[in-house]
């Protein structure tokens, strides 16, 4: 997989474009933004990818969609294969999988909130789960519970709750579950208060929950319940190069909506609505990670403005490099009225 820490030059971009819509209210030009200045940077990058999960509104002409082609190979490849031979001779066209997220966050964007982030996934062609469906259910844990026992969306949480207590050496008092303040999880909140587990509550962005559930020193231990489906997707590139786990299954509000059955290309399976879908039909083999923050998180700091630049947090990971490289960024000149102005 010819991905490199280059990657973050696009979650740079979009996190830098975003900035100039923190606390701004506006959702709509801030996603818009953002998702240009993200597509603008891959294609700079040397390689080829193909969108399974995009993001933008097709109506209104903006976004990075499903299908598109992204990555400097890539649009060479697909515009002019000559020119392609002529920058890299025999070597051969290597397609990826590639799930973009310009803004997780928009609320905490747009609110001067906080754990907004921009991120991206990319995987082996041909890898990655893609479902219609909105949201899926999830649960995540790191690789010290890993390493020790499995939790599951099977079980009941009480019994994963035991699991990762024994697995930690921590009684359930000292567990730190994170769960999204979603009125959807009123019950699972209601049931972990009742057993004196701690709650890490997310207002947003589960992407960082579940990296935080596979980071050693976040002190959270698993994540648990409903988010977004293209966020599962893309927090899976991450889990696993964490050495971490997860189950989804995918989730519709009421179970009764719509039962149509999502292929996964890897396991030539079909999954309807509520079968759990492990971690390796999620994105298989080899996959990278990367992510820049927009605002202060518990993961990523912000973006900050020093002198004429300004700063950037990221990270980067890739599954068959077994390490995780946090990159703090100094970009020099920072033009707000130009980013404005486009
Ligand atoms: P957006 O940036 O697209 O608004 O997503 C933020 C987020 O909190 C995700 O992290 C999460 O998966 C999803 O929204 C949950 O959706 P909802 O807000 O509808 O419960």
């Amino acid at each position: 997989m010819n991905i490199s820490i280059d990657l973050i030059k696009s979650t740079e971009a979009a996190a830098i474009a975003a900035f100039d819509f923190i606390g701004s209210g506006q959702k709509e030009e801030a996603d818009r933004v953002a998702t240009e200045a993200m597509k603008e940077a891959l294609l700079k990058q040397d390689f080829a990818g193909k969108v399974i999960i995009g993001e933008g509104k097709k109506d209104k002409s903006f976004g990075i969609f499903d299908g598109e082609i992204v990555g400097r190979e890539a649009d060479i490849w697909t515009k002019n294969t000559s020119r392609y031979r002529q920058l890299y001779g025999d070597k051969p066209i290597v397609w990826h999988d590639v799930a973009v997220d310009p803004i997780e966050g928009t609320t905490p964007t747009v609110t001067s909130g906080p754990e907004a982030i921009s991120a991206i996934a990319v995987g082996t062609k041909g890898s990655m789960f893609h479902t219609e469906h909105f949201y899926m259910n999830k649960i995540v844990y790191g690789s010290k519970i890993k390493r020790r026992t499995e939790l599951s969306l099977s079980n009941p949480l009480e019994e994963n709750l035991r699991l990762a207590s024994e697995a930690t050496r921590k009684p359930i008092s000292e567990l730190m579950v994170c769960v999204l303040n979603r009125p959807r999880h009123r019950k699972i909140i209601h049931k972990l208060r009742s057993l004196g587990v701690r709650i890490k509550l997310l207002q947003d962005c589960d992407i960082v929950g579940a990296v935080a559930a596979c980071l050693p020193d976040s002190n959270v231990d698993f994540l648990y319940g409903i988010g977004g489906s293209p966020e599962t997707v893309i927090s899976t590139a991450a889990i696993k190069t964490l050495g971490g786990d997860i189950e989804a299954q995918i989730y519709d509000q009421d179970l009764t909506g719509n039962l149509d059955p999502v292929f996964s290309h890897e396991s030539e399976q079909w999954y309807a609505v509520g079968d759990i879908i492990p971690s390796r039909h999620l994105i298989s083999g080899t996959c990278a990670f990367a992510s820049t923050g927009i605002t202060h998180g518990s993961i990523l700091r912000g973006v900050r403005t020093v002198g004429d630049g300004l700063f950037t947090n990221s990270v980067f990971m890739k599954s068959d490099e077994g390490c995780v490289r946090w990159v703090e960024t100094y970009h020099g000149i920072y033009n707000k009225n130009k980013r404005r102005e486009n």
